[in-house]
């Protein structure tokens, strides 16, 4: 079963001033148990997406249900299936961490003792218990923020909707949000998140779908994902080859002192032996989330641009 499905999901913010179309026309599946991540620059509609699945804002078009209930019809069915750490969260800041998780619980209809326990175990997951009793108004932001996840964590939502979960967490304490994480798809629950971490994306992430300008651009495993583009391979080499030899292969990017360039197997291939040869030095590697995420966000801003030229 799936957990969360979208089909032609729109949304247009309107205000006096005019209007702005945040999600154009978005279908996606998440299936149960898997993490799905989700990637894209500054203002691509991430945040909209997830506060739309988390029944906080309504759609302009379109429909989206989770684990079969639709977000605008049968909220409640929904918010208790549910738990969001959203962008910009705000814990209680006269409660302390333990008082935050055990509340969180209790609301959702925990008894005391179930509460108790969950909040503990959350606690020290997260390596929080140090902090436990600290006010989370005397907290810094960092951990704040593991407040939430640990709060998300110790309830019993089945699909959990983190907005950039780790953003500003130092990289232990990253760690621990990413086991925490892991742990909680084993137990079958669904995580849908946000990043603008790419190497977290990759290392969390069972899917990926990346979002540009409302548009959803790709969405798979990382393998299919990497089969979107064109260059699969990363080939960086200082000396030993010009510019406009390079550009037969791709487009070369000059980074300080050495080429970078995106390109083939086969054109990878030829370049290792001809550095061999010049006794240039080499690295070829297939390409990273992050490579395969700006070649293809970069592709569409510049098939925009052109369609702009033309337009003008
Ligand atoms: N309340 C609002 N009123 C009008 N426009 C909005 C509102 N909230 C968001 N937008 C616009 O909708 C678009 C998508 O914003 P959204 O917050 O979903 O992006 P995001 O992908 O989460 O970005 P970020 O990575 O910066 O968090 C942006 O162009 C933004 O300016
Ligand atoms: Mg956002």
């Amino acid at each position: 079963m799936d957990a969360l499905r979208a089909t032609a999901l729109s949304k247009q913010y309107r205000w006096s001033g005019g209007t702005n179309q945040a999600l154009k026309s978005v279908s996606l599946t998440v299936p149960k148990g898997s993490i799905l991540g989700l990637i894209g620059r500054n203002g691509a509609g991430k945040t909209t997406f997830l506060r739309i699945a988390s029944t906080t804002l309504l759609p302009s078009g379109g429909k989206m249900d989770i684990f079969g209930h639709d977000v605008v019809q049968e909220t409640n069915l929904v918010r208790e299936r549910i738990a969001v750490i959203p962008q910009e969260s705000r814990p209680f800041y006269w409660m302390n961490p333990r008082e935050l998780i055990y509340y969180f619980l209790t609301l959702r209809g925990h008894t005391r003792e179930d509460a108790h326990t969950r909040a503990e175990q959350a606690l020290s997951e997260l390596g929080l218990l140090e902090y436990a009793d600290t006010l989370v108004s005397r907290l810094s932001g960092g951990l704040r923020r593991r407040a939430m996840v640990a709060m998300v964590m110790a309830s019993d939502a089945e699909m959990l909707f983190l907005d950039e979960p780790t953003t500003g967490l130092d990289p232990v304490a990253r760690r621990s949000v990413w086991e925490a994480i892991r742990k909680a798809a084993h137990a079958q629950r669904t995580i849908f998140l946000t990043t603008h971490y790419l190497d977290e994306a990759e290392a969390l992430s069972t899917r990926i779908a990346i979002l540009e300008r409302g548009t959803l651009l790709a969405e798979g495993s990382r393998e299919e994902i990497a089969q979107k583009v064109q260059h699969p391979y990363r080939v960086v080499v200082s000396g030993g080859f010009t510019q406009g030899e390079l550009e037969g292969y791709g487009e070369p990017t000059w980074l300080e002192d050495r080429w970078m360039l995106f390109t083939g197997e086969k054109d990878a291939r030829e370049i290792s032996r001809m550095a061999l040869e010049r006794g240039a030095r080499l690295s070829v590697a297939p390409v990273s989330l992050e490579d395969i995420f700006l070649q293809i966000v970069g592709k569409d801003i510049s098939r925009d641009e052109e369609g702009d030229d033309e337009g003008a």
